[in-house]
């Protein structure tokens, strides 16, 4: 009898323990499941920043490695370069931003031939992750190439490169600012190793220039050292028959000689005689490249693009959406 009431408080026991276990079961089943989807949220959020912040993190890491890092002990490139709107522009900033993100101490001064500074250019400039300054100066109106003109008819970019030099006369300091200015088109294509050949010019640097002047190249013949004469086919006696591309100049050159410019009112071929003139004799040119015999910058010249279905567009009242930027 006792050992029958004692299996049977035994199995109420029982009953009520596993019911209990159940229920407790139960319970903490619905608040773990209540609690594992409120952490779940939170770890998505985290994961979402998570990824964010890797994904800065890597973009930092591609800019590092595309810009090198500045050296102080280095002189700076400044490389004064006009340039005007056209369908092209922002691919021709775009490659050339992308060649001069690998030079070191490199200040870029942009000159639009404008009344005033494009969005383009200026967002352009924002995002570029190049040093550079913003200028703008129009082209005078009896200046302009007409959409008619051959290109060699007027001078070009002669105003904007005058507003570059007047911005490092007085924005620079002789004793302070060590460097070497350039005159880049918007156009041309630069060998990296071009910067590290005019870094240290002392006072006016030449070299080659590619497929300019009909020619393959053009280029300072160098004998025992010196310049002697020009290898080009048009006017070789011209005091300094070179192209734009071709010649580097010591900042403390340009700061020492406010006069020195490039003339508006020059003949064909004789723009960059008018301002080398005033800096250098032939005999002083240091001549750079392996005696002036690599070819490191061409000039190359950006076929227009033909905009024939855009203009039936255009006629159509339909234009392309100008809210997308080419
Ligand atoms: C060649 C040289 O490469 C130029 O440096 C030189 O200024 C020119 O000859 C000249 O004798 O005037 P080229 O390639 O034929 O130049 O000329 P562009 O590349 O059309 O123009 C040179 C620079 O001036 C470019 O950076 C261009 O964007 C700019 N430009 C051109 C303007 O600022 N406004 C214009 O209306 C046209
Ligand atoms: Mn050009």
């Amino acid at each position: 009898m006792v050992r029958l009431l004692s299996l049977k408080k035994l199995l109420l026991v029982y009953f009520v323990m596993s019911t209990g276990a159940l229920l407790w079961l139960i319970l903490n089943f619905g608040l773990f499941c209540h609690a594992s989807s409120k952490e779940e949220e939170t770890l998505l959020t985290k994961t979402k920043e998570l990824r964010h912040w890797e994904e800065r993190l890597r973009r930092r890491e591609r800019d590092l490695q595309k810009k090198p890092q500045e050296d102080a002990s280095l002189p700076t490139i400044y490389a004064i370069m006009p340039t005007h709107t056209r369908h092209v522009q922002k691919a021709e900033l775009t490659r050339l931003a992308q060649t001069f993100l690998h030079v070191k101490n490199f200040h870029w001064i942009l000159v639009e031939d404008s009344d005033s500074q494009t969005d383009l250019v200026t967002r352009f400039l924002a995002t570029c992750g190049i040093k550079h300054t913003h200028l703008n100066i129009k082209t005078p109106e009896n200046y302009q190439l007409k959409e008619t003109d051959p290109n060699w008819l007027k001078p070009r970019g002669v105003e904007q490169r005058n507003v570059g030099l007047q911005w490092l006369r007085e924005n620079l300091d002789v004793g302070r600012d060590k460097g070497v200015v350039y005159f880049a088109d918007d156009d041309n294509t630069y060998s990296l190793q071009l910067f590290d050949e005019m870094r240290h010019t002392h006072g006016v640097s030449v070299w080659p220039v590619g497929l300019v002047g009909g020619m393959r190249f053009e280029r300072p013949v160098v004998e025992h050292g010196k310049v002697v004469r020009w290898y080009t086919y048009w006017r070789p006696e011209r005091p300094f028959a070179i192209d734009m591309a071709g010649f580097a100049v010591n900042l403390q050159l340009i700061l020492e000689n406010p006069q020195a410019k490039f003339e508006l009112r020059v003949r064909r071929g004789y723009l960059e005689s008018s301002l080398l003139e005033h800096l250098v004799t032939m005999d002083e040119l240091e001549p750079l490249a392996d005696n002036c015999t690599k070819v490191l910058v061409w000039h190359t010249r950006t076929e227009k693009p033909k905009m024939k279905q855009e203009n039936y567009l255009i006629q159509a009242g339909r234009p392309s959406d100008p809210r997308i930027e080419v």
